[in-house]
Parts: structure tokens; sequence; C-alpha cells
């Protein structure tokens, strides 16, 4: 073998190697992973609203909506203040609206809001939590 076509083999290798393996890393990320599937066997009547350690789940006139209980600040579980209609936050007291919308604090962004399917029959709910 000439040393020139083993030069392009160890190059090629390496090539391969720095390419491939953050490729393969950034494939098994978190990114292609499937949502969690949480299902609910209750059905809400309008404006009523079911508490999970996750998310707030809530049935509205445009359907039923997961609001996520993950602070946008640091991710601290908001708690949901009934008589109020507001997420506080325990941590840095930031505020959102009950449909997630970001009112003050440290925080700057809404609350994430998560996929919601109604189960056939009509006897629940799935909500999709990301991973
Ligand atoms: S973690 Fe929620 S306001 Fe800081």
């Amino acid at each position: 073998m000439k040393r020139r076509s083993l030069l392009k083999r160890w190059f090629n290798w390496v090539l391969g190697a720095l390419i491939g393996i953050p490729l393969v890393a950034f494939l098994k990320s978190q990114r292609f992973r499937p949502p969690v599937e949480r299902r609910i066997s209750k059905i809400l009547k309008e404006d009523e609203f079911l508490i999970e350690p996750e998310f707030v789940l809530f049935e509205s006139s445009e359907g039923p909506v997961a609001i996520s209980r993950t602070c946008t600040h640091l991710g601290c579980r908001v708690n949901f203040l009934e008589e109020k209609s507001i997420f506080l936050c325990p941590c840095h007291q930031s505020r959102f609206s009950r449909m997630g919308r970001y009112l003050s604090g440290p925080a700057k962004k809404d609350l994430a809001r998560f996929k919601v399917s109604t189960i056939e029959n009509g006897q629940g709910y799935v909500v999709y939590i990301p991973r």
C-alpha cells in the first residue's frame, strides 16, 4: 500500500469519526424522543380544571388546554391559585395568567402548553408531555 492511499484512508476514518460521533449523539438526544403520554380518565366541564404534578388541565370553550407547571425562569414548579386564577412561582414570584401568559416577575416567557387530545368515546384526555 502506498503512503498516499494510507493517508487517504486514515483521513476518511478521522473525518467519519468527526462527523459521525456528534451526529449519533445528536440523534440520541432528547429531541427525538417521543413525548410521555399521560392519560386522564375524567371529563372536565367547561371552566373546570385538574391539577397534575406536571401540568394543569383546563377545559375551555376552545377545548382542553394543558399548561406546564414548570416555571420558565429557573424551572421551579408553579402553583395555580384558583381564587386569583393565576399561576404563581414560589421561588421568585413570577406570575402567569390562567392560560400561561407571562404577567410579571423574572421569568420572561410564557408557560409551555402541552398538546392535548380527547380519548375516543369522550372518556378522558391524553396529554403529551415533551421529554
Ligand atoms: S424559578 Fe420561577 S420565578 Fe424564578
